[in-house]
């Protein structure tokens, strides 16, 4: 989207179709398509959404070394704030363009695999529908460039704008109860550059009963235990143990990201055997706690101030969470419902303090700023507040992003309903480096001064 002076009266924006060169271009059914204009004549622009490719003779998704240009276009753009969204194979230019590392995003459930081959380091979720991760927005499915519009529309223009287009666009804004059918969704045969056994594999344990394990899977995939284990880890590297459990615990964070299941009735769901095992599985391939990844998930998907309708919608309203960014200091909430109480929200200024983006923060225990320097005056004082619910003011010794200390003046105050039950823990946080700093040089200074009386 160029900048608004090109854009007819009356629009906040307008929207233009870009290609290496403004020619016009076959499309995958043969009908001509007017490119208006090239990627050099753009330089500035909000969001750019890049269209899915015609499929290959044997279905597969183009090679993407032949679309450098377009792809370091993205990247350029990407890095100067603009909004990238793409969907099914479209999807795979963004790997190309080095956007899905680290990311977490989605993508057709046919092009699932291959897209995991070509960019390993993309944290790819399973059956998905649509989602943001740091401006880049993915989505399944060949038509779901209609979500990936709203979406970008919805981010630049604001919740009622995104909502009323919803409106016009589908008539039906219910949300996609996605879990269950994006998760019943198998891939029967994938396109040609997949790998097969895995693919198959994969879908075997998607569908299987809880107490299946690797000698059923090597049944289902009529081959020995031994050739099983030695072809899983030619592919993917795992014990038919692993493989099994990180494919459940990938179904289960589409769950949870998806549903409002109890996690016990979750586990059963993504095929484990009991709660407990799940956790631990859990744990382990997705690095938190179930609750808090929930808490994570929602957090990036949503408007931050959806996240306080966790309880009590009435809270904490939209115009507040505009107020909260305003303040000088650093603004955090707990909830101690959750496990390990995790934070759930967090102000800009609590960002710009410790030098974390949200997705970062939300869903882990505060503890994670003091780094390995656990061994602080203040922390008995703090556990033993928290516990008894009271208000307290304690300084720590906390660590930015960057590894640079800085002390944390901080405090805390139990949040009570009407009904006096304890809801969230309210944070405030105080950068008082400089302070504690010119304490200690005073101090400094007047051990010298008496030295020398
Ligand atoms: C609302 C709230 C905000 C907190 N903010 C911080 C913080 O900014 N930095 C920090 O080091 N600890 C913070 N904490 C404290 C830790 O979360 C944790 O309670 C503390 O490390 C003691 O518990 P532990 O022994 O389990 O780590 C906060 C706690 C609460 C309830």
């Amino acid at each position: 989207m160029p900048p608004a002076g090109d854009a007819p009266a009356g629009a906040d924006f307008c929207t233009v179709t870009a290609g290496v060169a403004a020619r016009p271009i076959l499309d995958g059914a043969g009908a001509r398509f007017d490119v208006e204009t090239s990627f050099d004549e753009i330089a500035v622009c909000d969001a750019i959404i890049v269209p899915s490719f015609a499929p290959g003779p044997e279905g597969e998704v183009p090679d993407m070394a032949n679309f450098g240009a377009a792809a370091a276009w993205l990247r350029r753009h990407h890095s100067r704030g603009a909004l990238i969204g793409a969907c099914g194979s479209g999807v795979f230019l963004l790997g190309e363009a080095g956007l899905l590392e680290g990311r977490r995003c989605t993508t057709s459930w046919w092009h699932h695999e291959d897209l995991k081959k070509r960019y390993p380091r993309a944290d790819l979720a399973w059956g998905a529908r649509l989602i943001d991760d740091r401006r880049v927005v993915t989505a399944a499915g060949p038509m779901s460039w209609i979500d990936v519009g709203l979406h970008v529309l919805k981010t630049l223009c604001g919740a009622e704008v995104g909502r009323l287009a919803a409106d016009f666009t589908l008539g039906d804004m219910g949300p996609a109860k996605g879990p269950a059918r994006a998760a019943g969704y198998s891939p029967v045969t994938v396109s040609g550059s997949a790998d097969a056994f895995l693919t198959e594999a994969e879908r075997i344990v998607r569908q299987a009963d809880a107490d299946f394990n690797a000698q059923d899977l090597a049944r289902s995939l009529s081959t020995s235990e031994r050739t099983l284990h030695r072809k899983l880890k030619i592919a993917c590297g795992e014990s038919p143990k692993s493989f099994i459990d990180r494919i459940r615990v990938e179904t289960a964070r589409t769950l949870l990201e998806t549903s409002e299941k109890p996690v016990k009735e979750l586990a059963a769901s993504a095929g484990f055997i009991d709660e407990a095992s799940f956790r631990r599985a859990f744990r382990r391939y997705a690095g938190m706690a179930p609750s808090a990844y929930r808490v994570w998930a929602r957090a990036k998907a949503q408007d931050k101030a959806q996240i306080f309708s966790v309880k009590k919608s009435e809270i904490i309203p939209e115009i507040l969470t505009t107020i909260l960014d305003t303040c000088v200091n650093g603004i955090t909430l707990t909830d101690p419902d959750l496990e390990d109480a995790p934070i759930v929200y967090v102000n800009k200024r609590f960002e710009e303090i410790t030098g974390y983006e949200p997705r970062e923060i939300l869903g882990r225990n505060c503890r994670f700023l003091q780094g390995q320097d656990r061994d602080q005056e203040g922390l008995q004082r703090l556990r033993e507040s928290i516990r008894s619910r009271q208000p307290v003011e304690v300084t720590l010794r906390n660590y930015r992003k960057d590894g640079v200390l800085f002390h944390n003046k901080l405090n805390i105050t139990p949040l009570f309903d009407e009904q006096g039950t304890l809801i969230y823990f309210l944070g405030v946080q105080y950068d008082v480096t400089e302070q504690v700093r010119a304490e200690a040089e005073i101090g400094d200074l007047r051990a010298r001064l008496k030295a020398i009386a």
